[in-house]
């Protein structure tokens, strides 16, 4: 079943917790492989992406069990190498898993990662940095198997600041011997998460949330109890469902040190928000301020994550706007969704930029989630549409969103599945 109905009536007035983040989950989960003993991981969201990755942790053979939001790997007799194909396809993020078992068992072997549809993702900057590191990856129609005879550490340079490239290369360097220095990495805090994990594991981590990261490798590891911190990208749709609908919306368990440039884009369109520690609170502008030329960029500049969720509110603003993608190659597939909607949006042929007239009161409608972000952006669209809007496709949402038809009607909405 993926089909809701929202509607809603009015204003917001709540008050939340976020969820844990799925894009530090993720690869911290992925990291349990690197210790032979007991990772336990608190505040892990229960949501598609964390089921799929703790699958395939038990197909290489951990044990894991789950009690609420915390996670515990058992990873003493993991064998396996082989990502099973069903998880590699649905998940894009399951390459992570090919570093690790790198470290871990020498060798790893998958299917081509599926994911969201966000323009061609290739995996070069993996492969090529598994090559440094001294593997050889053999790549045939369907497979890729990377196999090393002992890896060394290297000097890495990422030709983009690739978050799961830089993911995924710290965790396999963490299985080489010496030392790996990896620049042009991401910056984002997912790495700085990761980071201070393998670093509680017992790994020797410098420069994290810099672009020039240096990792030791083949530390003695030992048994951790790591927090996972709020999702930034969960957060921050929350804050604009509220500047969309109006009202007040108070947010907890935020990670406020790495929203800056988040909260300064959602403050220049009128919103009053207030932080103090963990806690945000947003007052919604009466009239929302538009933007004149948005772009996204890799951390610290505005997240790609966001760009979606910015476009139907943008559409209510005193004027237009305009936003550039540089991340993705396509990442305005929800422009279509919202015109259906009565959003004003034209996005350029070569899907670089769109530029959204303000001024329009969006409507009910019909629509289908293209991807996680997008569907995001059509559950803020609908929390302010007049009348009932049907999104089809909710699984993409629910990879990203932890019970997020509770969340809904703690907004004041209404949601109902319907077949
Ligand atoms: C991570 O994806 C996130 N996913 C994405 O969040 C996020 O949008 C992205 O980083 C950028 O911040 C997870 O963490 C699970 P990239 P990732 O490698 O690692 C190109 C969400 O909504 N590239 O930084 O796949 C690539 O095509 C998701 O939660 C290569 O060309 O992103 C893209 O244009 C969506 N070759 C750009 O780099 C490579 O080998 C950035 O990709 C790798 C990437």
């Amino acid at each position: 079943m993926s089909r809701l109905r929202i509607r809603n009536h009015g204003r917001i007035h709540a008050e939340l917790q976020v969820q844990g983040s799925k894009n530090s989950s993720l690869p911290c989960l992925a990291a349990a492989l690197l210790h032979p003993g007991i990772t336990v991981l608190d505040g892990v969201p229960m949501i598609e992406d964390v089921f799929a990755a703790i699958e395939i942790l038990r197909a290489l053979g951990a044990r894991v069990s789950v009690e609420g939001s915390r996670v515990i790997i058992c990873a003493h007799d993991v064998s396996g190498t082989e990502i099973p194909a069903c998880f590699m396809r649905k998940m894009r993020s399951s390459v992570i898993f090919l570093g690790a078992l790198l470290s871990r068992m020498g060798e790893a072997q998958s299917v081509y990662p599926g994911g969201c549809a966000l323009g061609s993702r290739p995996i070069d900057f993996h492969l090529e940095g598994f090559r440094r590191l001294g593997c050889e990856v053999v790549l045939s129609e369907e497979k890729i198997d990377v196999r090393s005879r002992g890896m060394s550490g290297a000097l890495i340079r990422l030709p983009f600041s690739s978050v799961g490239a830089t993911e995924n290369l710290l965790l396999a360097a963490a299985g080489a011997q010496g030392m790996t220095v990896i620049e042009n990495a991401a910056r984002e805090p997912e790495i700085v998460e990761l980071s201070r994990l393998l670093v509680r594991m017992g790994f020797d981590i410098r420069g994290a949330g810099t672009s020039c990261i240096a990792i030791r490798g083949k530390a003695d590891t030992k048994d951790v109890c790591f927090s996972m911190s709020g999702d930034r990208i969960v957060a921050g749709t929350w804050l604009l469902c509220c500047m969309n609908a109006g009202g007040r919306i108070c947010l907890d368990r935020v990670p406020v040190q790495w929203m800056y440039s988040t909260l300064e884009v959602f403050r220049q369109m009128g919103a009053v928000i207030q932080t103090e520690g963990r806690r945000v609170e947003c007052r919604a502008p009466e009239k929302i301020r538009p933007v004149a030329c948005l772009k996204t960029a890799p951390y610290p500049g505005f997240p790609t994550d966001m760009q979606s969720q910015l476009l139907p509110v943008l559409c209510r603003a005193e004027g237009d706007s305009c936003i550039r993608e540089t991340v993705f190659a396509s990442r305005f597939r929800v422009a279509a969704q919202l015109v259906r909607m009565g959003a004003d949006i034209t996005v350029s042929a070569d899907q670089t930029f769109a530029r959204i007239r303000g001024g329009s009161r969006l409507h009910g409608a019909e629509v289908s989630a293209p991807d996680l972000r997008g569907g995001a952006a059509l559950v803020i669209a609908a929390m302010n549409a007049e009348g009932d809007t049907v999104i089809d496709d909710f699984y993409h949402i629910e990879r990203g969103y932890e019970r997020i038809t509770d969340t809904i009607r703690i907004l004041g909405g209404e949601a109902c599945w319907i077949v």
